[in-house]
């Protein structure tokens, strides 16, 4: 969603504003925008689309100041306009805001019908306004507070008073919002990333908190007003620094660095020298205990817990649901006693995963969350927190976050299977042995990298791709259609092979390359018999198996068009971390022969804090 960040500092901010809004770039891209604290009143830039043209507004009109805040937007109300960009100002205010204000329409009727003239379409303008008025009758805390209590849904906000020029103010509720401290200089941030360039100790704002900062430091206080303790973090050098390096995007680099991040995730969760579980692990949750898992996700992470559901059900015997968090929290799903809640969740901030999750706790279920970022919400608020080490995932389109999930996951299933006595321990030091040895496949699955581009010319000119994959295969082609889908923007949907025949056979044409995955498993055999059905109607395959001597041959057209792209051999269990790499190749070429924009690809956004 949209980045925030507010600076009380000693030297020019406009350029230190700016160096934060390209780390926070990856929330939204839609429009950006600064307010300064210059010796004439709060003033401010703005632009549509991104940073770079908010830079070149400021290099036009320099804007002079030590004390600013800034944004960048993923627009929810509102066309992505300048007028919608923000900050928002309304008489002395001049805000920042990422959420969504729900009762904004009867507060913007009542606002009106005072005489306050809107020049925006956000939900945001009626915080502005409503601190303006009241800052005409209270003083500022005071003021701030009763405009907070107004407000229903989420926010983080930083904002900047006219006249208050050593005062920054900040909130959050549904939304995250971090205080940074520096020396004589403090900082607000949508995340550690945000602040990253000043400092490396900040402080998480909990539910409802709101903040007053001073160059010296920060007052904060809890949602009834009370003047409250939060205690300071300091996040690891990685969240503060992030470059892309030698490579040509996020994306690409995110890829490559997998078989360092499933290797970091793998480590916390298994033991190389006494080959099994790690104890703290073990001891952290008793699967013997457990009579169901519901996973709860959205997205790629969805696609990670629907992989698990496999591995938990056949390895541990463990029955486990899996739904997306925005069906399952407006439902009322029945509950098994003895359920597991498992949140999966890259930023751990997602809106929809986060209501599920806490819809779960106040259920009385045992929640756990999988998370990559440590301090987000999710991972404060589940009563076990299963990390996943991925380090900060800039591109929008998850890839090592994605495979950091299945790695904790898949441990776990480990450790669910021997909790259970569904293995024995030699079974289960085998299966730490086969995980530990996939970051090794996963760095030889990237010598797919040349074969895969190749094979991506003639991708990228499709306008419809059909992915097929059976049993856990299943959900990885659901995923390498989301992949090529959000970057590349063509058309692709994933099916379960042996569900082709039963209606999705009839897009099958000389236009529509139909991805297969395959891997040489008990499955392959039928898995092959869809692909002879496929080619039977003229269908381009582009087939992804480690034994491409078994792909069957192809007569005619279907034959002449026969793609097939050699993945390394691997036992069945870590299938879908090393057939990963493939998948996420595969979108990534076909985004780069499209000239899409790979790391920010339109409409989305990282990290989606509105449902
Ligand atoms: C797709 C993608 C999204 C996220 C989803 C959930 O590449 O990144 O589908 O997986 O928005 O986000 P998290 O994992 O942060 O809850």
């Amino acid at each position: 969603m949209c980045g925030i960040i507010g600076i009380i500092g000693n030297e020019p901010v406009a350029p230190r504003l700016l160096e934060s809004l390209r780390r926070l770039e990856y929330r939204g891209y839609d429009s950006a925008g600064i307010a300064v604290h210059t010796d004439a009143g709060p003033d401010r830039r703005r632009a549509e689309g991104k940073i770079r043209n908010l830079e070149a507004a400021i290099a036009a009109h320099p804007i002079d100041g030590v004390v600013g805040i800034g944004h960048t937007r993923w627009a929810t109300h509102g066309a992505p306009e300048v007028r919608n960009a923000h900050p928002h100002t309304a008489g002395k205010v001049s805000l920042v805001h990422n959420g969504i204000i729900e009762n904004f329409a009867e507060l913007k009727t009542e606002l009106q019908a005072k005489g306050q003239v809107f020049t925006s379409d956000t939900d945001t303008e009626v915080i502005a306004h409503l601190l303006d008025d009241a800052l005409k009758t209270l003083p500022m805390k005071e003021a701030f507070k009763a405009v907070l209590d107004r407000l229903h849904g989420a926010y983080a906000l930083a904002i900047l008073i006219a006249g208050e020029t050593e005062t920054l103010l900040g909130a959050r509720r549904g939304s995250p919002l971090v205080v940074g401290w520096g020396h004589d200089e403090m900082y607000l941030g949508s995340d550690a990333l945000a602040v990253g360039p000043f400092t490396q100790r900040v402080t998480y704002l909990e539910e409802g908190d709101w903040v007053v900062l001073t160059r010296h430091g920060a007052e904060i206080f809890n949602a009834r007003g009370l003047l409250v303790n939060r205690p300071v973090t300091v996040v690891s050098a990685s969240a503060a620094l992030v470059e892309k390096g030698s490579f040509r995007h996020f994306m690409e680099k995110e890829v490559h660095e997998q078989p360092e991040s499933c290797q970091r995730t793998l480590s916390a969760y298994l033991d190389p020298v006494a080959c099994a579980v790690r104890d703290d692990i073990k001891a952290g949750i008793d699967f013997s205990q457990i009579v169901r898992i519901q996973i709860i996700a959205c997205g790629t992470a969805f696609y990670a817990g629907s992989i698990a559901r496999y591995a938990f059900e056949k390895l541990a015997g463990l029955p486990v649901d899996v739904e997306v968090a925005s069906e399952f929290r407006y439902r009322t799903p029945a509950i098994t006693p003895g359920t597991l809640a498992v949140a999966v969740s890259q930023s751990g901030e997602t809106a929809d995963t986060l209501a599920a999750l806490r819809w779960c706790k106040e259920q009385g279920m045992h929640t756990a969350a999988v998370v990559n970022v440590h301090s987000s919400t999710m991972a404060r608020e589940a009563d076990l927190m299963w990390p996943t080490h991925a380090g900060p995932e800039i591109g929008v389109a998850s890839t090592k976050a994605f495979t950091a999930q299945l790695s904790a996951l898949l441990s776990l299933v480990v450790c669910a299977a021997r909790q259970r006595s569904r293995i024995t321990a030699h079974e289960e030091a085998h299966l730490v042995q086969v995980l530990l040895g996939a970051p090794g496949l996963i760095a030889e699955a990237m010598a797919m990298d040349a074969e895969i581009t190749r094979v991506t010319y003639d991708l990228s000119k499709a306008r419809d791709v059909i992915y097929l994959g059976r049993g856990d295969m299943y959900p990885l082609a659901l995923e390498g259609a989301l992949k090529l889908k959000e970057i590349s923007y063509i058309h692709a949907e994933g099916y379960a092979a042996g569900e082709l025949k039963h209606g999705p056979i009839a897009l099958i044409d000389e236009n529509t390359p139909v991805v297969v995955i395959a891997p040489d498993d008990a499955l392959f055999e039928k898995t092959a018999s869809n692909v002879q059905e496929v080619a039977a109607r003229g269908g381009r395959v582009i087939m992804i198996t480690n034994v491409p001597e078994k792909v069957p041959a192809l007569s005619g057209d279907a034959g002449k068009s026969l793609k097939v792209i050699t993945a390394p051999s691997c036992d069945a269990f870590i299938a879908p971390l090393v057939y990963s790499v493939p998948i996420q190749l595969l979108a990534y070429h076909t985004a780069v022969h499209k000239g899409t924009d790979v790391d920010q690809p339109r409409n989305l956004a990282k990290s989606v804090t509105v449902e």
